[in-house]
This record gives C-alpha cells, structure tokens and sequence, in this order.
C-alpha cells in the first residue's frame, strides 16, 4: 500500500493502485465491523475509514431512511443538510432509484443539493436490508470528475460488508 505523505490517504494514480486500495479497504472494514452489528457504531467506523484513506474528497458520510425522508447520519467533513426527501437532490435519487449515482459535475445534476459550495463531483450508493434501501452513502469530492466505475464498484463492494453486519 502507497500513502500520501501530508495526509495518510492512498495514492490511486492508475487502475491497479485504486483496485489495490479497495482490496485493503475491504479487509481494514471487515475487521472492523467483525461481530457488531450496532448500525451508528459501524456506519461511523466506515465513514471515518473511507474519508481517511481515500484521496481528495471533502465530504464522506450516510444519510439514513427515517419516514420515507433521508437524515443525516454518522459522517465526516463539514456539517451538512440534515433532511433529503425521496427524489431530490442527487442522495434522493439514488433512494428512488435504488442505484448507485456517479455525478461527474455536480453543477450540471438538476436539483442537486449544494451543502459544500467546494463540493464539484460526487458518488453516492444506496444501502439495502432485506432487499429494501435503508440509507445512502455518500462521497463529495472538490474536483471535478473524481470519482470513476472502479470508485463505484469498490465503495460498492465496501457497502456490502457492511450489509452483511445488519443480518
Ligand atoms: N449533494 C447531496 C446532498 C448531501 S451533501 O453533499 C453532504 C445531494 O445532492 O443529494
């Protein structure tokens, strides 16, 4: 594994360097949740292992189902709007729609909601128990672009860990 120096996240400059940090995401997250099943316990320890390693993001966090209307839960990064309804912004799409949202520019997402003006692309992915979406998890970054399919199917693959802690 390659750190950056200044901040402890992955260098992910090619392909390969980005798959290799999920595969240690992957096993660091399974030791982790390994025997709990506490919901905010775990989804606070994600947030914090994914924000820390992952290079260039401002924002790392879930919003949770409560009422037919996402909120706010364990995250890390600025604090954020607190309530999302099914359907707006880009965390409420990937509720309605039940996928995973890949926004290259945020500014060009109609109805996405600007909790960081520094936030420009963003990656949000929904999370399911007993085949139902519970919450999103959802990753800012202030560059443009940022975030590609290998970003998507390894926070993908990272999400079903912790799915498997809900059982
Ligand atoms: N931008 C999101 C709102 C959540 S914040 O980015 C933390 C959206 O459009 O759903």
């Amino acid at each position: 594994m390659t750190f950056h120096l200044s901040d402890n996240a992955y260098r992910t400059d090619t392909p390969e360097a980005k798959q290799a940090m999920f595969e240690d995401l992957r096993s660091l997250l399974k030791g982790i949740v390994e025997g709990e099943h506490d919901l905010i316990a775990n989804t606070a320890n994600f947030s914090a292992l994914v924000y820390n390693s992952m290079p260039d993001l401002n924002w790392a966090g879930f919003y949770l189902l409560k009422e037919d209307e996402l909120v706010l839960g364990p995250f890390q990064g600025k604090p954020a709007c607190i309530r999302i309804k099914r359907g707006r912004g880009v965390c409420g799409t990937a509720l309605a729609e039940a996928s995973t949202q890949l926004v290259p520019d945020v500014h060009a997402f109609p109805g996405h909601i600007a909790c960081d003006a520094a936030s420009r692309s963003e990656l949000v992915v929904p999370v399911f128990a007993k085949g139902e979406v519970i919450g999103v998890f959802d990753l800012d970054s202030p560059l443009p672009n940022r975030f590609d399919q290998v970003d998507a199917d390894g926070i993908q693959s990272l999400v079903k860990i912790l799915e498997a802690t809900f059982a």
